[in-house]
């Protein structure tokens, strides 16, 4: 897969809003600069297969419900989700090896119908060592996170979601790097703690961004993603 594979360039747009419609209009408008849109089970529950599919028609689907169970029903899920028309899928690396690389090969197969990527989550950026589970409190943030990828690599799968930070010590292993928790420098950080910006996210390495607000709550919206894509090449 080339680099951007499988979206149409690197801006994943998550559509965050309750409703269907609003959803869709955003889908519409910002179908020029969109390389893919982000669901999550807000949306893909309320509305189901018909609307997701009617979403994956207009861009790339990036279908973000982050799965943690057991490998036959993690495979399950990933396969239901591509039916549904995802090209990018999330899973908890925490799943563990067995179902790391039942999901590798399940990639490998569905590649043969359509580009299509898994995106392993590592550590959730809302945690940090106080609010860690106790059984985690041993290691640093980061450590865990080399240790989730290194696992997510060595069972065949080669996509992560990541902070903007982790960018820095993530990038040049051949991993396909999504992240969340951007911001360019004139707009509210919301409630993400530690933000890059678009072009600061590239520089480091990041093969896609996820950015929700900064261009769906703008006044523009289209305005907001045609800046937005400026600035992720630097212009
Ligand atoms: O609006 P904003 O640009 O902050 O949206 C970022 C999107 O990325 C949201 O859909 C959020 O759930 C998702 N996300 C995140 N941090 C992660 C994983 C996903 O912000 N670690």
């Amino acid at each position: 897969m080339d680099r951007f594979s499988p979206l149409k360039n690197p801006l994943v747009i998550a559509l965050d809003v309750d409703s269907d419609t609003q959803a869709l209009k955003l889908a519409v408008d910002l179908a020029d600069f969109a390389g893919g849109y982000k669901l999550g089970p807000r949306l893909i529950h309320r509305y189901g297969p018909e609307f997701v599919a009617k979403i994956a028609e207009i861009a790339p689907l990036f279908v973000d419900c982050k799965f943690f169970d057991i490998p036959s029903t993690m495979e399950s899920a990933v396969q239901a989700s591509f039916d549904c028309g995802a090209s990018l899928v999330t899973v908890h690396a925490m799943a563990g090896r067995e179902a790391l690389t039942r999901l590798a090969e399940l990639e490998k197969k569905l590649n043969e119908q359509r580009p299509f990527r898994i995106l392993a989550v590592t550590i959730l950026t809302s945690w940090n060592e106080k609010s860690f589970p106790a059984n985690f409190k041993s290691l640093p943030v980061a450590e865990h996170v080399q240790n989730l990828v290194e696992l997510v690599q060595s069972s065949g799968l080669s996509g992560v979601v990541c902070s903007p930070e982790e960018l820095d010590f993530l990038q040049g292993k051949d991993l396909y790097l999504v992240a969340p928790g951007i911001r360019p420098e004139s707009v509210s950080k919301d409630d993400q703690q530690r933000t890059r910006t678009p072009f600061e996210a590239m520089k480091a390495g990041a093969s896609a961004l996820v950015i929700g607000r900064p261009i769906i709550a703008a006044t523009d919206p289209m305005k907001a993603a045609l800046e937005i894509s400026l600035t992720m090449v630097g212009r």
